[in-house]
Order: structure tokens, then C-alpha cells, then sequence
């Protein structure tokens, strides 16, 4: 476990911190980048054990930790405690903490106001936020700030209503020329990255080719310059509904669930705890005690 002081992008990098310009690098030289999510310090120190290059603090922690059906309810302050959670347990990979609806949507300012918070008092390392349009003003605002932002675009879960649920986006010839003009326009806005979540493989490998920014896909298609998963997908942890996209690397929900009901099962049957789980005394000691014990009770 690291004891070494963090700081944020505000601030000279952690020593051994992956330095933001590097992703470019990446791209540049053809390596591919290794996103996952997280929400809490034991996740992030897992995953950067593992060598994953980014940690996003996603807002799907509203859904796979908090039990909601949509990312939509996430407050600030639920994902602030999160992300700290995050940062103290991950020290190389940068750490993304994204803005969790309603907190950026009202204005530049209010963006701002919010982002600096996810840096300052959790020590994030960018922010990422859903959109492109109005949201191009968004970015250039915070850059201008000097925090780094990584877009999302595509299905944008946030906003799906207004998407027509949880599905694929730019699947017709139009809609991909939308994507591909929204992400040029991002990267020109001051973008490092851009998320493109559920978008066909061809319109994310034409985008990724257009642009010196690294695009992190999610059901995008193995051209993207990385790839990010949500923790509890990979992990096989969230037993709601999983979209296609998601590749499940271990089953441990089961194995979490048989773990609990063994020490249930021995809680009730007295087989835990065991001598070696336990404290003692010394005689002498336990002698005093009793002595004491029986004195209060004759009174
Ligand atoms: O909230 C999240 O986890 C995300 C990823 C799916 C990209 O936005």
C-alpha cells in the first residue's frame, strides 16, 4: 500500500503517476490503452497492480454500487467520496472522475465549479463528461481551468431517453457523419480522449484514424486506441442486464455468494470462530477478573 501524497492535475505529479501527454504517445506509437472502472480504494490498487493505464471513476457507479436503474441519480457528493476512495488506493494509472448529471449541464461555470471540486478535494486527475454541442463550450472552459477532460460520445447514458433508450448510436449514414463531425470538434475543443460508447466498428475506426487524440471504446469495436470495461461487468459482480459489449473475465458473484453462506452456515453451527480467530488472557488476569465479576454481582 502506497503512503505517498497524491496531487492532481492542478499540481506537480505523484512521482510514478503515468503522465497525461503519454496517451498520446501511445497512440501514436500503436499501444493500446487499458481503461477500467473503480469506486473504491481496494479496486484501485487491484487495478493498478494489474497495469491498467486509466481508472474512470464512472457514474455507472450509481447502477453496479448504489442499486439505481440508471446512472442518472449519481449525486456530486457520492461520487467525490468515491473517487477519494479511488485515489488513495491508486497511485500510476490517472484517475477520471466523471461528472455525474446536473452538475455540468447548466453552465460553464457550473462545470467548472464542479470539476475543480473532483480535483481539489478528491484528488482526481481529469473529468469526464457526456456530450458534444453545448458541451464544446464545456470543455474548452475547463481546459482553459487547466483540467483535463476526456468526452463521451455515442450512447450516452445520461441523456438515453432523449436517445431512445440504451442502444447502439450512428448506426445510419447520417447519424455516423454527426459522430464523427462531434468527436473532430471535441479533440479541436481541448479533449485528451474520447469515450465512444456502443457505435458501430467501422464509424469508430474512421473516427479513431481522424483524430490525434486517443478514443477509448465500450462496444466500439477493436480499433479504438483502448478499451474500457465496467469492474463489476468484467468481474461478473452485477447481475443486471449486460450489454453485448461486455466480455465477463471471472464469475464472482457466485464465489462471493458461497463464501457468505459457508460462514453463515458456520456462525449457526459454531464452527466460527475458531481458537486461532480469537484472544487471550492469562490466567492471573482472568483470575482478577472474576474476582472483580463476583464482587459486583454480590452488591
Ligand atoms: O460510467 C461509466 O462507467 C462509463 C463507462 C461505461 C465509459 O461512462
Amino acid at each position: 500500500m502506497t503512503t505517498r501524497p497524491r496531487q492532481g492535475s492542478a499540481g506537480t505529479p505523484a512521482s510514478g503517476k503515468l503522465p497525461l501527454p503519454e496517451l498520446a504517445e501511445m497512440k501514436q506509437r500503436g499501444e493500446r490503452i487499458v481503461m477500467i472502472t473503480a469506486y473504491d480504494a481496494p479496486s484501485g490498487r487491484i487495478a493498478d497492480a494489474a497495469g491498467v493505464d486509466l481508472i474512470l471513476v464512472g457514474d455507472s457507479a450509481a447502477m453496479v454500487v448504489l442499486g439505481h436503474d440508471s446512472t442518472v441519480p449519481a449525486t456530486v457528493d457520492e461520487m467525490l467520496m468515491l473517487t477519494r476512495a479511488v485515489t488513495r488506493g491508486a497511485d500510476r494509472p490517472l484517475v477520471i472522475a466523471d461528472l455525474p448529471f446536473g452538475s455540468y449541464q447548466v453552465s460553464d461555470e457550473q462545470a467548472v465549479e464542479t470539476a475543480i471540486r473532483f480535483v481539489k478535494e478528491a484528488s482526481a486527475d481529469a473529468i469526464k463528461l457526456e456530450g458534444a454541442g453545448v458541451m464544446l463550450s464545456r470543455v474548452r472552459a475547463l481546459t482553459g481551468a487547466g483540467i483535463p477532460v476526456m468526452a463521451h460520445v455515442g450512447l450516452t447514458p445520461q441523456t438515453a431517453t432523449m436517445l431512445g433508450g440504451f442502444k447502439a448510436q450512428g448506426r445510419s449514414a447520417a447519424k455516423a457523419v454527426q459522430l464523427y463531425d462531434d468527436a473532430l470538434a471535441l479533440q479541436a475543443a481541448g479533449c485528451f480522449s474520447i469515450v465512444l460508447e456502443a457505435v458501430p466498428s467501422p464509424v469508430a475506426a474512421r473516427i479513431t484514424e481522424a483524430l490525434d487524440i486517443p478514443t477509448i471504446g465500450i462496444g466500439a469495436g477493436p480499433d479504438c486506441d483502448g478499451q474500457v470495461l465496467v469492474w463489476h461487468d468484467l468481474l461478473g459482480l452485477y447481475e443486471g442486464h449486460a450489454p453485448r459489449f461486455v466480455k465477463q473475465y471471472a464469475e464472482l458473484a457466485p464465489t462471493i455468494g458461497a463464501a457468505v453462506e459457508r460462514y453463515a452456515s458456520e456462525v449457526r453451527n459454531g464452527a466460527f470462530p475458531e481458537e486461532k480467530h480469537t484472544y487471550s488472557m492469562t490466567d492471573k488476569e482472568l483470575a482478577v477478573f472474576e474476582e472483580a465479576l463476583a464482587e459486583v454481582r454480590a452488591n
